[in-house]
C-alpha cells in the first residue's frame, strides 16, 4: 500500500504530467490555427479542436448551414478561411475563382481526397468519387460511355416500365380519389427501381415489395454513423494511418455485404445470358475481359474497382435524384400557379404525341427544364464541392499561393442562394432559367452537378429520369400541401446530402 507521505510526493508529479498532456494536446489540435492569419485570409476564430465545424461534428447543425452562415458573413470577399478540425480549408465565394478551380485550372485541383488518405482496404471506396490522378482519369474515360444519348434512348423502354409502376403505386395510394403521399419515400423507391433496371438490368421492385433492403443499404451510405464519424475525425486529426493499419471500414457491414452480393449476383446472372444488354454492367464486364485479354501491366479494373464503381453508380444515382424529385413536388405544391402552368405545357406536349412520353419529347419540354433547374438551385442535393490542391496554385490578383494538399470547398448551396446572382433567393421562380436570364449569370454560380472534368457522370441520366417521373405525376395528379407538410423544410444535420430532417409529405388528388 502506498503511504500518505508517498501520495503527497506523487500527486504534484501526476498533476504536472496531466497539465503538460492537456497543453500538448491543445497545442497539437490548434497547431495550424495561425495559418489564415499568417496569409492574411479573412476568417473567424475557430473552436479549439473542432475548428469551424463544431455544430456538424456534434450533430447539432447541418454543415450546409454552418458554411452558409460564414459565407454571408464574408460578403465582399473572394474567399475566406476555415478550419476543418485541425486543418485549414479555403472556401471560395468568387465565381471566377470557382470556375478556375473546377474547370480551367483543373490540373492543379484534380482530386477530391488527399494523397495520404488511403482507402485501399475499404473496397467500396475505390470508386470514381475517390480515385485520384491518372487512375481516376483512366477509369472515368472508360465509364463515360455509360450514358451517351444513344444509350439513354435505349434505356427509355426500361424507364417507361418504372414510371408505369410509379403511377400504378400512386393510383393505389389514392384509391379514394386522393391521399397523403410520403414523396421522399416514393421517389427514392422509384429511383432505386429505375437505376436497378436501366443500369444493372435487375428488377428491385421496391415500389411494390415491402422488402426495403435496397433503400436501407442505399440511405446508409449518406448517413454518418458513430463509427464513420469517429473514423473521419481520426483522419482529420492525422490519425488516418491508424485507420489504415487497423483496416477499419467506414460504412456499416450491411452496406458492404449488400453491395458485394448485388455485384456478384448481377455478374453471375450475366454469364448465363446470351444477349448483350449494352448497359452499365455490360461495360464493366467488357472492361474486365479486355484487360484480361490484353494482359495489361497495370490492373485498372481489379474486382474491387469494378465492385466499388457498381456501388457508386447505384448509391450516388438514387438518393440524389429522389431528393430532386421530392423537393420539386414540394415547391410545386407551394406554388400552385407554377404547377398549373407546368401541367398545361406537359398536357399540350402529350396531346401532340398521342399521350406517350418519349426521350425527345422530354428534351423539348423547356418549362419542365426550368422548373427542375430552379429546384436544383434552391435544393442542390450535393450542397458543396470539394477539391484538393494537387499542384501549387497562386490565386490571381492576390499574394496567396495554395500548397499541395490544401483543401478547397466550393459552397454550392450558398452560391445558389446569393442575392447577387439570384435576387430574392428564397422565392421559387423558374423564369430565372430562361436562356436570356441564364446568359446573364457568370460561370460558377449554378453547380448542382459540379463542373469541369469531374462533373457528375450521371447528369443526363438523372435529368431524364427525374423529368419523365415528374411529367407522369404532374399530368395525373394535383399536388397540394397538407397538415403533414413541414414548411419550411428543416435539414437533417446528420446527412451529407441536403436531406430534409423529416420526410416530405404532400396531398395527391387524382385528375383523371
Ligand atoms: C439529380 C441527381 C444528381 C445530382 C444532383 C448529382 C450531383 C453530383 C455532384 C455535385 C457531383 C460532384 C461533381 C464535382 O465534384 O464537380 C457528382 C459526382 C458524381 N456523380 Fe452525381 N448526381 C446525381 C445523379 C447521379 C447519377 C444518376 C449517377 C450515376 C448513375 C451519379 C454518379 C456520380 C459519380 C460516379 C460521380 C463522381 C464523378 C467523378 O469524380 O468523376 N450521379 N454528382
Amino acid at each position: 500500500m502506498i503511504c500518505f507521505g508517498c501520495w503527497l510526493e506523487i500527486l504534484p508529479v501526476a498533476a504536472a504530467a496531466a497539465i503538460v498532456s492537456v497543453l500538448l494536446a491543445y497545442a497539437y489540435c490548434t497547431r495550424h490555427y495561425g495559418h489564415w492569419a499568417a496569409l492574411g485570409v479573412p476568417h473567424t476564430k475557430p473552436t479549439p479542436l473542432l475548428g469551424h465545424f463544431a455544430g456538424p461534428t456534434l450533430g447539432r447543425e447541418s454543415g450546409t448551414v454552418t458554411v452558409d452562415t460564414l459565407y454571408r458573413r464574408f460578403v465582399g470577399h473572394r474567399y475566406f478561411g476555415v478550419y476543418q478540425l485541425r486543418h485549414p480549408m479555403l472556401v471560395l465565394r468568387d465565381p471566377v475563382l470557382v470556375h478556375s478551380v473546377l474547370a480551367t485550372e483543373f490540373a492543379s485541383f484534380h482530386d477530391r481526397v488527399m494523397n495520404r488518405t488511403s482507402f485501399e482496404h475499404d473496397g467500396l471506396f475505390n470508386s470514381l468519387v475517390n480515385l485520384r490522378g491518372d487512375r481516376w482519369k483512366a477509369v472515368r474515360a472508360k465509364l463515360s460511355p455509360t450514358f451517351t444519348v444513344a444509350k439513354l434512348k435505349a434505356m427509355f423502354a426500361s424507364l417507361h416500365v418504372c414510371t408505369g409502376q410509379l403511377v400504378d403505386k400512386l393510383l393505389l395510394l389514392t384509391s379514394d380519389g386522393q391521399g397523403i403521399i410520403n414523396v421522399s419515400d416514393i421517389s427514392s423507391k422509384f429511383t432505386i427501381d429505375t437505376i436497378g433496371r436501366c443500369a444493372f438490368g435487375i428488377n428491385c421492385n421496391t415500389l411494390f415489395d415491402s422488402n426495403t433492403e435496397y433503400q436501407r443499404a442505399g440511405q446508409a451510405v449518406f448517413t454518418p454513423t458513430l463509427k464513420s464519424s469517429v473514423l473521419n475525425f481520426m483522419r482529420l486529426i492525422d490519425l488516418g494511418w491508424l485507420v489504415d493499419l487497423l483496416r477499419l471500414r467506414n460504412m456499416p457491414d450491411l452496406v458492404y455485404e449488400f453491395y458485394s452480393n448485388l455485384f456478384q449476383d448481377t455478374m453471375e446472372l450475366r454469364k448465363s445470358e446470351k444477349e448483350d444488354r449494352n448497359d452499365f454492367i455490360s461495360i464493366l464486364i467488357k472492361l474486365r475481359n479486355d484487360e484480361k485479354k490484353n494482359n495489361s501491366q497495370v490492373e485498372l479494373f481489379a474486382e474491387d474497382v469494378l465492385a466499388s464503381n457498381a456501388f457508386i453508380f447505384f448509391a450516388a444515382g438514387f438518393e440524389t435524384t429522389a431528393s430532386t424529385m421530392s423537393y420539386c413536388l414540394y415547391e410545386l405544391a407551394l406554388n400552385q400557379d407554377i404547377q398549373v402552368e407546368l401541367r398545361k405545357q406537359i398536357e399540350h406536349t402529350l396531346n401532340e404525341n398521342k399521350g406517350i412520353i418519349t426521350y425527345d419529347m422530354i428534351k423539348d419540354m423547356k418549362y419542365l427544364d426550368m422548373v427542375l433547374n430552379e429546384t436544383l438551385r434552391m435544393h442542390p442535393p450535393g450542397p458543396g464541392l470539394l477539391r484538393v490542391c494537387t499542384k501549387k496554385f497562386k490565386i490571381p490578383d492576390s499574394d496567396i499561393t495554395l500548397d499541395i494538399g490544401m483543401k478547397v470547398l466550393i459552397p454550392t448551396y450558398s452560391l445558389h442562394h446569393d442575392p447577387v446572382y439570384y435576387p430574392n433567393p428564397e422565392v421559387f421562380d423558374p423564369l430565372r432559367f430562361t436562356e436570356d436570364n441564364k446568359a446573364l449569370r457568370p460561370n460558377g454560380t449554378f453547380l448542382p452537378f459540379g463542373d469541369g472534368p469531374r462533373i457528375c457522370i450521371g447528369l443526363r441520366f438523372a435529368l431524364m429520369e427525374a423529368k419523365t417521373g415528374l411529367a407522369e405525376i404532374i399530368s395525373k395528379f394535383e399536388i397540394l400541401p397538407c397538415n403533414d407538410t413541414k414548411i419550411p423544410i428543416k435539414l437533417n444535420p446528420r446527412s451529407i446530402l441536403l436531406t430534409p430532417k423529416e420526410p416530405i409529405c404532400l396531398l395527391f388528388k387524382r385528375i383523371k
